[in-house]
């Protein structure tokens, strides 16, 4: 077995060195390297809080800040030379740091573990990641509003069980996605807050006997309060679940969206067309336009559940407090924040530029006998009992079925003569006047539809993520 030189930042206490493949295996610093900025603010922020309550000297904590400043640019200059054999991201930096400045750089883990340094790091992470996506989320929203607004006036199928129910605006159905979306950017402001708690101070499970001032670094971070307990400070990951569970759900929402957008796009309903930008061809059928980027937004959705399922069961289990299971905690974060993000921008991208077929849409809405509950309305409130008046409509569909009609066909003697009842009112049975029929708050009649607009316009305007 091949043994790298001892020199570790535990070397006193070991005399042979890691096995190289066991390295390699322990290593984050192939993920984790993604926390460099967090680790060297989290740093920063460290070293003056030990400066002022004179655990450090202040020359030290001065060469601390600008050597670790200076990482940071050759860092996101591309010029840092990250080694495996750092293990992670807060050794890698450490060592470098302590290179180039010496005695100053091995006095910064003063009052701290990498354990409190983690999920500090991680929350401040976990923050951005939220901010991140809560701006796409309410660009999202936006732009959904956009579209709906040009659409209050088309009118489609409404399904049930895929099969068409009722005309509806395609506003409404599109607004539907507004409201879920609004949900889903309470949810990710909740993940916000989740980890919005400073662990640092913790060190690695019980506190630490120096005087540290947490609630200064807190400050320093812009963290709103300090954990109260340091081993669960350690401990805790529920802050990244409830940022994947955010995720999650906003993947679900846009996966359905997803696939109204291929079934839509298909031939056989011709909704809508993906404009160029957002459609593939195909390798072999030329007459192709394949609605790939909506499939991918659906196929996605199945990482992102995995991110939930695979973080919930490392967290299992997990006796207090660290353990080195939890470094199996930012993979799935960071691929779900990732993935969900690009979910976020694809839809967008793909309703901000689609062509909406209005008279495909209507075609499809005066087809299917959708004024069927209308009429039997219509009866009710006439006086005949619903279940009657059901009856009697449902009649009249298997009447217009056999004869090749339409519901808009039916004369008011036609259906004078399926039921006086009907009397020689005229009912309009065309998809637009049954849509506009529903005009309650809620409903898909033009005038809700727009009260739903305002709402809608005034909640984003009010909860637009700052
Ligand atoms: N790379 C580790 C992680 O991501 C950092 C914490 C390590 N702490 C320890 N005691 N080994 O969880």
């Amino acid at each position: 077995m091949t043994m790298t030189d001892p020199k570790t930042p535990w070397g006193g206490r070991f005399t042979d060195a890691t096995d190289d493949f066991a390295i390699r295996f322990g290593a984050s610093l192939p993920f984790d390297r993604r926390l460099w900025a967090q680790d060297i603010e989290g740093s920063i922020a460290h070293a003056r809080m030990l400066a002022e309550v004179g655990l450090l000297g202040a020359d030290d904590a001065d060469a601390i800040e600008s050597g670790l400043r200076s990482i940071g640019e050759e860092i996101s200059a591309g010029r840092f030379e990250w080694r495996v054999e750092d293990e992670d991201v807060h050794m890698a930096i450490e060592r470098v740091l302590t290179e180039r400045i010496g005695d100053a750089g091995k006095r910064l883990h003063t009052a701290r573990s990498r354990n409190d340094q983690v999920a500090t790091d991680t929350r401040l992470w976990a923050m951005a990641a939220a901010s991140g996506l809560l701006a796409r989320v309410d660009s999202l929203r936006g732009t959904v509003l956009e579209v709906a607004e040009r659409h209050v006036a088309t009118i489609m199928p409404g399904y049930t069980h895929l099969q068409r129910a009722q005309p509806v605006s395609f506003a409404h159905h599109l607004l539907a996605y507004f409201w879920m979306l609004s949900r889903d950017a309470d949810r990710m402001a909740a993940a916000h807050a989740a980890a919005d708690s400073l662990p640092l101070g913790s060190a690695a499970l019980a506190g630490t006997p120096h005087p540290v001032d947490r609630a200064s670094v807190a400050e320093k971070l812009g963290f709103s309060s300090v954990i109260p307990n340091s081993m669960d400070a350690v401990s805790d990951r529920d802050f990244l679940l409830d940022l994947v569970y955010a995720c999650s759900m906003i993947a679900m929402h846009l996966s359905r969206l997803a696939e109204e957008i291929v079934l839509w796009s298909s031939e056989e309903f011709g909704f809508v067309s993906l404009d160029d930008s957002w459609s593939t061809g195909s390798s072999i059928m030329p007459q192709k336009r394949n609605p790939d980027f909506a499939e991918l937004v659906r196929g996605k959705t199945g990482r992102v559940y995995g991110g939930l399922v695979s973080l919930l069961t490392t967290m299992k289990g997990l006796p207090l407090a660290y353990n080195k299971d939890m470094q199996e905690d930012k993979e799935p974060a960071f691929d779900a924040v990732d993935t969900v993000g690009d979910c976020l921008l694809a839809i967008e991208g793909m309703l901000a530029n689609m062509t909406v077929r209005e008279d495909r849409m209507l075609a499809a809405a005066e087809q299917g006998f959708m004024a069927a509950t209308d009429l039997a309305d219509h009866l009710a409130a006439s006086g005949v009992p619903f279940r009657e008046a059901h009856e009697i409509v449902g009649r009249l569909v298997l009447e217009c079925e056999r004869t090749g009609r339409g519901m808009g066909d039916l004369t008011a003697a036609d259906l004078e003569a399926a039921d006086p009842r009907f009397g020689d009112a005229v009912i309009a049975l065309g998809a637009a006047e049954v849509a506009a029929r529903r005009r309650g708050a809620g409903g898909t009649g033009p005038d809700a539809v727009e009260a739903q607009i305002d709402q809608a316009r005034a909640l984003l305007e009010d909860n637009r993520w700052r």
